[in-house]
């Protein structure tokens, strides 16, 4: 039997030390509301995981907000556009041009990450990593608690509130009784081999490609640093594809001027994972949120799971900071209308991440009709004032309240 310690008492316990878990200690930080948060692996190994790396300004604006905005002002890199690619020609989405004035910042998620964690320990705020079992218990009462083991033994947390930013794997949404949650899911019939690499990017914007050999990305993380990805069949594995055999079919998805600008290089990091729209309704079980990734997925075609994680949060910290420092009737409002409030924003962009995978990827099913009609989609488009701005405002994402 492990014995048990003594438990520890905190506002909001948070399962999670990803992005979505990280960013709502720092908010609630900032708001002098207490937080733990309880996460299975080691720093380095959260560190240690590849990302999206483009950023809205919405989130933007909320890391700012957090006090970890300095490094991505430093080095994220403001981008106006990007490219799109089918039919062996190039087309530009300009979406300062048609968002009024808006961009995005190419940032990876692991850099956000860092500062983030950075930023917490500087504040010398609790967080336990490495901690296994974690399970969360009472949350449809008034007296929820967070247990784990660590060095053998079991820790309890008391808690106001539990906060669920365990991703898609985590415990806190299969700790729901199944009868309580709704759950929409569909799986994609291929996957995405990215390679990170220590090369000049191809093009000085990301470059998404459409092509007869299937989906190709583009994307970068700095100067010096690309990241690129190939829609792959789900049966393949990564050491089927030793680096000379990525760039080479990379190549035959680029057309001739990417193939001429192309430098390759070693692979620092290669990996394939798999695509997935996933919804779980709702978001709040009593006292239990979901956030981030632990509620839902985007495929990652449009980077749209970082930007969702993050609005999440904010709508979450809003509520809890309503909850302990407003008076009257308004102070459960935030709580009462979570669920409600991150779902209608999430099911947008699950819509755009699902329309965009849809459109620039080939299924293993598409017949030659359904090639030439999204032939044609992309064509309208790109050709369109109407079609390239409604392509550019999900892009540079919905604002954080979008009316009634
Ligand atoms: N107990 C404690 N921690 C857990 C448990 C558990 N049982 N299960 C999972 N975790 C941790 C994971 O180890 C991970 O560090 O929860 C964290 C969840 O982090 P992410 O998977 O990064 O999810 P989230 O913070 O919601 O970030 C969303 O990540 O996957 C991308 O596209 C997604 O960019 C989006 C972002
Ligand atoms: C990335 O840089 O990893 C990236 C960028 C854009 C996407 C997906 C991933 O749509």
């Amino acid at each position: 039997m492990n014995a048990t310690a003594s438990p520890h008492r905190t506002q909001v316990a948070i399962v999670g030390a990803g992005p979505a878990g990280l960013l709502l200690g720092q908010l609630l930080h900032k708001a002098g509301i207490d937080a733990i948060i309880v996460e299975r692996q080691s720093a380095d190994y959260v560190l240690g995981r590849i990302r999206a790396g483009v950023l809205e300004q919405v989130t933007a604006d909320l890391l700012d907000e957090a006090g970890v905005g300095a490094r991505m002002h430093q080095e994220g890199l403001v981008h106006q556009g990007f490219e799109m690619l089918f039919g062996g020609l190039r087309h530009r989405v300009n979406l300062n041009q048609l968002t009024g004035g808006k961009n995005v910042i190419v940032y990876g998620q692991t850099e956000v990450t860092r500062d983030l964690m950075e930023a917490r320990q500087a504040a010398g705020l609790p967080t336990v990593y490495e901690a296994q079992n974690v399970a969360v218990h009472d949350f449809d009462g008034t007296k929820p608690r967070l247990t784990y083991t660590a060095g053998g033994r079991t820790h309890a947390i008391a808690c106001d509130f539990i906060a669920g930013c365990d991703g898609f794997h985590g415990v806190c949404r299969t700790s729901v009784p199944r009868r309580a949650i709704t759950e929409y899911e569909k799986v994609y019939p291929f996957g995405w081999l990215g390679l990170l690499s220590d090369t000049p990017p191809v093009n000085h914007e990301l470059i998404y490609v459409n092509s007869p050999r299937g989906f190709a990305l583009c994307s970068q993380r700095s100067a010096t640093r690309s990241r690129y990805y190939l829609q792959v069949p789900l049966t393949d594995k990564v050491e089927q594809w030793p680096d000379e055999a990525f760039w080479d079919e990379l190549r035959l998805r680029l057309d001739e001027a990417g193939r001429s600008a192309l430098v390759t290089g070693p692979a620092l990091e290669k990996s394939i994972a798999p695509l997935r729209s996933f919804v779980c309704e709702p978001l709040r079980f009593g006292r239990l949120f979901l956030a981030g990734d632990a509620g839902h997925i985007v495929p990652p075609t449009g980077a749209k799971g970082l930007n969702l994680a993050a609005t999440d949060v904010k709508y979450l910290s809003q509520a809890f900071i309503d909850h302990y420092q407003r008076h009257g009737s308004d102070r459960e409002r935030g709580i009462a209308t979570y669920s409600q409030r991150c779902l209608r924003r999430i099911w947008r962009a699950e819509r755009f991440s699902w329309w965009f995978t849809s459109l620039m990827h080939r299924f293993p099913d598409d017949d030659a009709i359904v090639s030439k009609l999204k032939d044609a989609e992309l064509d309208y488009l790109m050709h369109s004032e109407s079609g390239l701005r409604t392509v550019a405002e999900n892009y540079v994402g919905l604002p954080l309240d979008f009316g009634e």
